[in-house]
């Protein structure tokens, strides 16, 4: 297990809510890799995704006793220890505060394809939820991801764009129109009464969102492009990321494992 110092949270908690990402790399040692990848079921299907959520509550635990689901039920108990072992939560009260809390986790299968494992989209504002309801995901990868390759692409600050128009929506300065992928982004913001609405509003981060409405512009025009990829050299590197932002799965040569823990601010 990677150790974290004080300095290197505070560093994840800044770009991730700065940026919308950080990059941990060595989260997780090889040996752990593997027995989490010895988690999936040997057979898994060919052409589709593989998704296993995993009981986070007590109930569903409770629940998976009732089914004798067992293997569910460890799997849960192992991995809930694992994220107390990773620190987890206390790097999510950084970003966050202490109201964020896991509300999710599961293992997701990925068998190799031409097409984009997701499309560009931004995960969140077609809910209406308002102001800060952002889920921010850590994503282990158990097998390394490059461009075209499984790798995760992300527009940088576009977390704090959308938490502006979620904050907007909410008290009515924007109208509630459902904004998810990245055509239907591209072209709410670009609208001239959208875009004055947002750039008069200050973020608590001062961050210049007209730079990011044009990125976002940008890869608008080039969806295909790979100049936002963040490539995974290793297994076991985490990319924790706010999922409010725009962002996209590639495509993949080769099978895709990935561990995922959700974190929400609950109190919102
Ligand atoms: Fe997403």
């Amino acid at each position: 297990m990677a150790f974290l110092s004080t300095h290197t949270i505070n560093k994840i908690a800044e770009d991730v809510n700065n940026l919308g990402f950080y990059k941990i790399e060595n989260f997780l040692k090889k040996d752990t890799v593997d027995k989490v990848i010895g988690m999936f079921p040997k057979e898994k299907p060919k052409d589709k995704e593989l998704k296993i959520k995993i009981p986070v509550h007590f109930y569903s635990f409770i629940i998976k006793l009732f089914k004798l689901q067992f293997r569910l039920f460890f799997t849960g108990i192992y991995l809930l220890n694992l994220k107390r072992k990773l620190n987890c939560d206390k790097i999510m009260e950084k970003v966050q505060s202490k109201n964020c809390k896991l509300v999710s986790m599961d293992i997701v299968y990925n068998p190799k394809s031409d097409e984009p494992i997701k499309k560009w989209h931004a995960d969140q504002l077609h809910n209406f939820n308002g102001k800060d309801k952002s889920i921010y995901k850590f994503f282990i990868y158990l097998t390394p991801t490059s461009t075209n390759n499984g790798c995760l692409a992300y527009i940088k600050k576009s977390n704090i764009l959308s938490n502006t128009i979620a904050d907007l929506m909410f008290r009515g300065a924007l109208p509630k129109e459902v904004v998810y992928t990245l055509k239907q982004y591209s072209n709410f913001v670009s609208r001239k009464e959208v875009r004055d609405k947002i750039l008069q509003n200050k973020n608590a981060n001062d961050i210049d969102l007209n730079e990011v409405i044009n990125s976002v512009n940008k890869i608008n025009n080039n969806p295909s492009t790979n100049e936002l990829d963040i490539q995974i050299k290793n297994s076991g590197d985490c990319l924790l990321f706010d999922e409010t932002g725009m962002h996209r799965g590639a495509q993949s040569k080769q099978d895709r494992y990935v561990l995922r823990f959700l974190y929400q601010n609950i109190n919102n």
